[in-house]
């Protein structure tokens, strides 16, 4: 039987930012409770919960102080419990956060088990993904502990076999409670290498990136709990190339079911860092979707996504948010989803959410933009060369509150929202995406309902054409008798291929085709074929 996670949409939900049942600005479990008949009826088979753990919130609960408590400000663990049953009844299924290469500095191990992190008398030269040292003095213990994130997410030390226990007897808790699932943070960066060498430049990544003993603790893992249960998992793996991506995902291996891969979202970073945002070249894209998609095909599996809380959202970035929003976003989303693979809609991305531009740094709230803002200005670069580096990358853009209606606070909250809500909520919103005769939530919809429908979409073999093409973005994939065309066009100019319409149109974003005896496409336009 095919694995049933392959045919699954699913959705990822920031629950901080979904939906705010009790008027406190923040969104919590109820509220997501009360919007799961939205979900079910977009198609939504599977949900991701970024994590909703007890937390001081340095990094919006990814740095956890108790894994087995409801952070308060989204609820209690009846709530949590009763989300889980709703979701079962509605046939459904809820996949948790695992944050574990790091905890909270406030989780009781911190405090009672020094042997659970990483510590030296003397820091080697790595940089935090957030900014400064990776390491922190502790004025008690008289050295320094690492943190590859903030100096509130210590590392977790991988190497004590009891560490790992408690690890895996937390994720039986949850799995026995009956959660389907998990999405595992950073989760190739948890084998250090043993000598923590300095690496070229302050970057350490060669020694902690898919360590030296990350396959056998995932494979640990893996025995010891996943195997017990008919659950999905999908690594979180800056870093990880396809062929990695190959050993991970090879189910001969019992490691993960798939990976989150990060390549097709640096193409349009700068050489030194993702603040120094590029334009994307669409060959770039193309050539390296292609190769994940040849790498794994019958051996392993690819997720596929363009947005998530930590990304700006994708049709701000590779699409046109102002005069072709809904034509953009409904290509961008054809052009992933007939991609072989499982797919991701992180929240807001159905209506076709936008990037934000707060006009000060007080608007902000996520701690990397914070720091790097701060950085860049004891550096003495200008407020308006950095906050436009915000506007375009910061993870700020995917986390501005849920446009549910174009109301006061966009239905999110009856309070104050924890972060603004994006002034455009006037006219992207939830409820008029519902009532237009045509929107981007309907074609969603569609698209999700057609993945179901038409095996080749999970099954069949990729085929890159038009390679140089530099605007277009086109690909068959082929089954034993029936072949699926897909043509996108990324730009607003017209392409014109020479080559007739072929077979049948199983969807579009223009109402008809441009020309019965040629393809050609109009700004951002899609199309798909089935002959
Ligand atoms: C990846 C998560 O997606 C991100 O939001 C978080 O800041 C880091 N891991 C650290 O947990």
């Amino acid at each position: 039987m095919q694995d049933w996670w392959k045919k699954a949409t699913v959705y990822q939900i920031y629950p901080r930012s979904f939906n705010d049942s009790n008027g406190d600005g923040v969104g919590d479990l109820q509220g997501i409770i009360e919007k799961l008949d939205y979900l079910k009826g977009l198609g939504i088979d599977l949900i991701w919960l970024s994590p909703v753990y007890d937390s001081p919130n340095d990094d919006n609960g990814y740095d956890i102080r108790d894994y087995y408590s409801i952070n308060p400000e989204f609820g209690t663990m009846e709530d949590f419990d009763q989300l889980l049953n709703e979701v079962h009844k509605r046939d459904m299924k809820l996949m948790m956060d695992l944050v574990v290469n790091h905890t909270s500095d406030e989780h009781q191990w911190f405090k009672d088990h020094e042997d659970y992190y990483i510590w030296r008398e003397k820091p080697n030269n790595w940089g935090s993904v957030f900014g400064g040292s990776a390491w922190e003095y502790d004025n008690n213990k008289g050295k320094y502990y690492l943190h590859l994130f903030s100096k509130k997410q210590p590392d977790l030390n991988w190497e004590n076999p009891e560490l790992r226990q408690r690890i895996y007897d937390m994720m039986h808790w949850w799995l026995q409670k009956g959660v389907d699932g998990f999405r595992m943070d950073v989760i190739n960066f948890i084998s250090k290498h043993p000598d923590l060498p300095d690496g070229p430049n302050g970057d350490g990544s060669a020694y902690f990136m898919n360590g030296p003993r990350i396959h056998e603790f995932l494979q640990e893992m893996h025995d010891e709990v996943l195997s017990h249960y008919d659950c999905v998992t999908v690594g979180e793996m800056p870093g990880a190339t396809p062929e990695d991506a190959k050993v991970y995902t090879n189910p001969n291996n019992r490691e993960v079911n798939m990976i989150f891969t990060f390549e097709h979202m640096d193409l349009d970073h700068g050489p030194n860092e993702k603040w120094d945002y590029q334009p994307l070249n669409l060959v770039d894209l193309k050539e390296n979707l292609e190769k994940w998609q040849h790498t794994l095909y019958d051996i392993g599996w690819n997720s596929l996504y363009w947005n998530n809380h930590d990304q700006p959202r994708v049709v701000s970035r590779f699409g046109d948010d102002t005069n072709y929003r809904y034509e953009s976003a409904t290509m961008l989303a054809t052009c992933l989803h007939f991609l072989q693979g499982t797919p991701y809609i992180y929240q807001g991305e159905e209506i076709g959410m936008t990037n934000v531009q707060f006009p000060t740094i007080n608007e902000y709230k996520d701690i990397e933009t914070l720091n790097m803002y701060q950085e860049k200005k004891n550096k003495g670069t200008a407020e308006s060369d950095i906050l436009d580096q915000i506007h375009h990358v910061s993870r700020d853009n995917a986390r501005t509150p849920m446009q549910w209606s174009g109301e006061n606070q966009a239905g999110f909250t009856t309070g104050v929202p924890w972060i603004q809500v994006n002034p455009n909520h006037c006219h992207i919103n939830v409820e008029s995406d519902l009532n237009d005769e045509y929107s981007i939530y309907k074609y969603y919809k569609s698209l999700i309902k057609l993945r179901k429908d038409i095996n080749l979409i999970t099954m069949g073999k990729f085929k890159l054409i038009y390679r140089e093409h530099p605007n277009l973005f086109a690909y068959k994939r082929e089954g034993e008798s029936e072949t699926l065309t897909v043509y996108c066009n990324f730009s607003d100019q017209t392409i014109e291929v020479d080559e007739q319409p072929n077979g049948d149109i199983l969807i579009q974003n223009y109402d008809n085709q441009a020309s019965n005896n040629q393809i050609k496409l109009r700004p951002y336009e899609t199309i798909v074929y089935k002959h």
